[in-house]
């Protein structure tokens, strides 16, 4: 089948659903990859890279010409995805959760879209997991932009000139980003601590050396959903965890947020009290910004000082590793290709498997994703 790689147009997007170690499995697979020009160039791939390995590079009406697959990070802007060959197959992150108008968009265009997010989390589909392969280094790097802004060390140094405390370093919220970011600041040589409302974190977050802080009574116990993910809290089991972590958070140096609830906005768990309780030179690095902000103070893309915390809202983390995160996603695509194609290497979408069931939001003209009808 005809495979088409975008160059994503999004503001701030520098990854690339495609790399040329994919591009090769693909074209070993039988496929024709067409890469519109300069697609890679955020992500320190170049053309002559994708061409080496037997891609073909042009222009956009070029690289849709005839596509049977559109392979896209993000969503297409509107005026790419009018440009889109109708009944082809477009594959990315696009933000389905709740929104219906999107959908429909879709459905009229007469594109078959399939949102990587509604991957479902079972053991098959984990090589095709982009929010798990995006998370994952979403927690690496916030810890390392975490310690750009913070003006002290992270590990413990005994020096001639007398000793440096390690940093005491929070997580919040301790799924795939925050596990990442725990691992990150144990690295660093920070003292960390972590909390979750998910029972399943508190060993999670234990064997990776971090202590658990949380409220477990009776709700925490049943706080996991079938699919691996948090539930809303009560309001009073959020009254409960605002006076643990208000307590706790004056003593820290370093916070990350991560926590997230599927199709909600990110939960508050950090109130603009609870920050002027922090010393200052404190660092928050709030990973749910694009959700939202799990501190009231999070600005999206923006560095917000407030009585010398400094809050770090990126809405891009895996951006800031375009290069990685190309590659890990390139990678979930190729892993979720095989339920594309029929045995003779033409698109035909298993759509009766319950990984492309779980994901089609629409389907010849139609929406047909439970939640978006
Ligand atoms: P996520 O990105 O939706 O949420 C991040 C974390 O925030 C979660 O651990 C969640 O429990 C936590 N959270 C939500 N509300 C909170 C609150 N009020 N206070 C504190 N924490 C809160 O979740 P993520 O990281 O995508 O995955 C969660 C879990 O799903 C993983 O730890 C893993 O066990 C499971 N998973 C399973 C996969 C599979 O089997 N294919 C693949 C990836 C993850």
């Amino acid at each position: 089948m005809k495979i088409a790689i975008l160059k994503e147009r999004r503001d701030g997007e520098t990854r690339v659903a495609a790399t040329p170690e994919s591009v090769k499995k693909l074209i070993a697979a039988g496929h024709d990859i067409q890469i519109e020009k300069g697609a890679g160039d955020n992500a320190s791939m170049p053309d002559s890279l994708y061409e080496a390995v037997g891609a073909k590079t042009g222009t956009l009406a070029a690289t849709l010409k005839g596509a049977d697959v559109v392979y896209a990070v993000r969503t297409p802007d509107a005026e790419t995805l009018a440009k889109l060959p109708k009944g082809c197959l477009l594959v990315g992150q696009l933000e389905p959760h709740g929104d219906k108008a999107q959908a429909k968009a879709f459905a009229d265009a007469g594109i078959n879209a399939l949102a990587m997010e509604f991957t479902p989390r079972i053991t098959r589909a984990q090589a095709m997991d982009a929010l798990s392969s995006q998370s994952n280094l979403a927690g690496y790097r916030a810890v390392i932009e975490a310690s750009q802004i913070y003006h002290r060390a992270f590990p413990m140094m005994m020096t001639a000139a007398g000793t440096i405390a390690a940093a005491k370093a929070f997580v919040m919220g301790a799924g795939v980003a925050g596990l990442q970011a725990i691992a990150t600041a144990r690295r660093l040589g920070a003292v960390v601590t972590a909390t979750d409302v998910r029972p399943a974190a508190k060993e999670q977050v234990a064997s990776l050396g971090a202590k658990f802080v949380a409220v477990e009574d009776e709700e925490f116990k049943a706080a996991e959903t079938a699919g691996g993910y948090a539930k809303e809290m009560s309001k009073e089991y959020q009254a409960k965890q605002a006076e643990l972590v208000a307590s706790h958070i004056a003593k820290q140096d370093v916070v990350i947020t991560t926590a997230l609830i599927p199709g909600r906005p990110a939960p508050r768990l950090i109130t603009k009290a609870m920050v002027e309780a922090m010393r200052p030179g404190s660092v928050i690095v709030d990973i749910a910004a694009p959700m939202g902000g799990n501190c009231e103070l999070t600005k999206a893309d923006e560095i917000v000082e407030h009585n010398g915390v400094s809050i770090a809202g990126y809405s891009n983390l895996p951006g800031r590793l375009a290069a990685d995160a190309s590659s890990l996603y390139a990678r979930n695509l190729v892993n979720l290709t095989p339920l594309l194609v029929g045995e003779d290497g033409a698109l035909a979408p298993h759509w009766d498997d319950e990984i492309i069931v779980g994901m089609t939001l629409t389907r010849d003209g139609k929406v047909v994703h439970e939640t978006l009808k």
